[in-house]
């Protein structure tokens, strides 16, 4: 098992095992109809994997209360509902990054995603386009950029960790021949945070899995054989190279970034450019300073920094600190329509989620995604209607009051 299940960064091999990988037929379950909501959708994922595959999608770091505290926050605002206001047409377009989408959700970047289906990163594309909104795809994707761009027509934007410079500037080289419209540089993960069910499930880029998981792996012979039929999922853009001596990829330890080489990315790239992770208002003020054109408010789904505050809390500063010069995107915690609501009120763009979209697609592929989309997009609808809030543009801080821990 520990063979088949070995995360390897070989861009060639990820390539040539993908069609072998389809030989088991994806079955969607019809149980994706009984799921109305994204806990709904969580319960199905944690069904449908191996218990430390599922850990490592939902889990976050240390005690987990960043991450918990991302959602929970969303329960200190109110809304205050305009009553009598014509709500026969609901607006829910905007642009974020250069590119118009249909209602302002996106889908973060999320690695591995082979892990929770087969058709890994493919699927959650395919499903953003049809929704109409953005998908981004990490560097830690299963799937190759150039294959992602081929296989879904929405619009795509890449995202990178800055470790490797030689690298970087190749991957920036292929985003721009793939056509990607945008790029995102994640800040907050310059080292990986302690995600302590991980440690004890024993995954990792060289899993050592412990009997628990063992025994879990053996309760989901489907998951293990669908691996198992093409071999590794292997992470496609060799984010850690060979050493020079030729050996197998390890970790090296690079400079770490700075805002100088951030503006260099901006100047080269000469396209929109998207950072992640900030959670300061200086930060963000530097970032506008430094030719970004949008800040994620995040704090990794509290994958990182445990103790660091939840990203809806720091929003609003945020928000006033860069005032229009850049657009602001709320990351992490969303869990319904109304917390896309609140985002909007506190200043945020449009938010962008992890977990929800891959519980989606844990639980039924392209089709377990669209639902996720689906459930979060009927809920801000509703949730627009019935705070008689009409376009997702002009919605601001009169539809919201807040209490609880403090203003933000
Ligand atoms: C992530 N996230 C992430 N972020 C990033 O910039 N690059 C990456 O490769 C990944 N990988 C990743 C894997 C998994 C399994 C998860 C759950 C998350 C973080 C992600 O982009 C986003 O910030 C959070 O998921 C947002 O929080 P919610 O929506 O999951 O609560």
């Amino acid at each position: 098992m520990h063979r088949h299940l070995r995360i390897q960064c070989e861009q060639a091999r990820s390539e040539m095992l993908l069609p072998r990988l389809r030989t088991i037929p994806e079955k969607v379950p019809r149980s994706l109809e009984r799921c109305h909501t994204i806990a709904d959708l969580r319960e199905r994922a944690k069904r449908a994997l191996p218990r430390p595959i599922f850990d490592f999608l939902d889990g976050g770091a240390e005690t987990e209360v960043t991450a918990i505290r991302n959602t929970s926050a969303f329960d200190d605002i109110q809304l205050i509902p305009r009553c009598l206001s014509d709500i026969s047409s609901i607006r829910t377009t905007t642009r974020v990054l250069g590119q118009q989408i249909e209602w302002p959700v996106l889908c973060a970047p999320t690695g591995a995603s082979r892990l929770f289906h087969t058709e890994g990163e493919v699927a959650v594309a395919r499903a953003a386009a049809a929704a109409g909104i953005l998908y981004f795809l990490s560097v830690s994707s299963t799937v190759s950029l150039e294959r992602v761009a081929a296989a879904s027509p929405g619009p795509k934007v890449f995202q990178l960790y800055v470790r490797d410079r030689d690298l970087m500037w190749e991957l920036i080289d292929r985003c721009k021949r793939a056509d990607y419209c945008a790029l995102c540089i994640t800040v907050d993960a310059p080292v990986v945070g302690k995600r302590e069910r991980d440690l004890r499930s024993g995954f990792g880029i060289r899993p050592k899995w412990s009997l628990r998981s063992r025994l879990s792996f053996v309760r989901h012979p489907l998951w293990v054989a669908q691996r198992m039929g093409g071999g590794a999922v292997s992470l496609s853009h060799q984010i850690e190279r060979p050493s020079t001596a030729g050996q197998s990829a390890k970790r090296q330890a690079y400079p770490p970034l700075s805002w100088r080489e951030i503006r260099d990315i901006a100047d080269f790239w000469r396209g929109p450019l998207a950072l992640k992770g900030l959670m300061c208002a200086d930060d963000a003020r530097r970032a506008a300073d430094s030719g970004v054109s949008a800040v994620m408010v995040s704090n990794h789904g509290g994958r990182q920094l445990d103790g660091a505050a939840s990203s809806i809390e720091v929003l609003s500063e945020i928000a006033k600190a860069v005032s229009d010069r850049v657009e602001v995107i709320l990351d992490g915690g969303i869990r319904r329509g109304v917390h896309v609501l609140k985002a909007l009120s506190l200043g945020a763009r449009a938010c962008s989620i992890g977990r929800p979209y891959l519980y989606g697609l844990s639980a039924g592929g392209a089709a377990g995604v669209s639902k996720a989309l689906d459930i979060l997009r009927t809920e801000l609808m509703l949730a627009m209607q019935l705070s008689g809030c009409t376009d997702v543009t002009s919605v601001d801080a009169t539809f919201i009051r807040q209490f609880g821990h403090g203003r933000y």
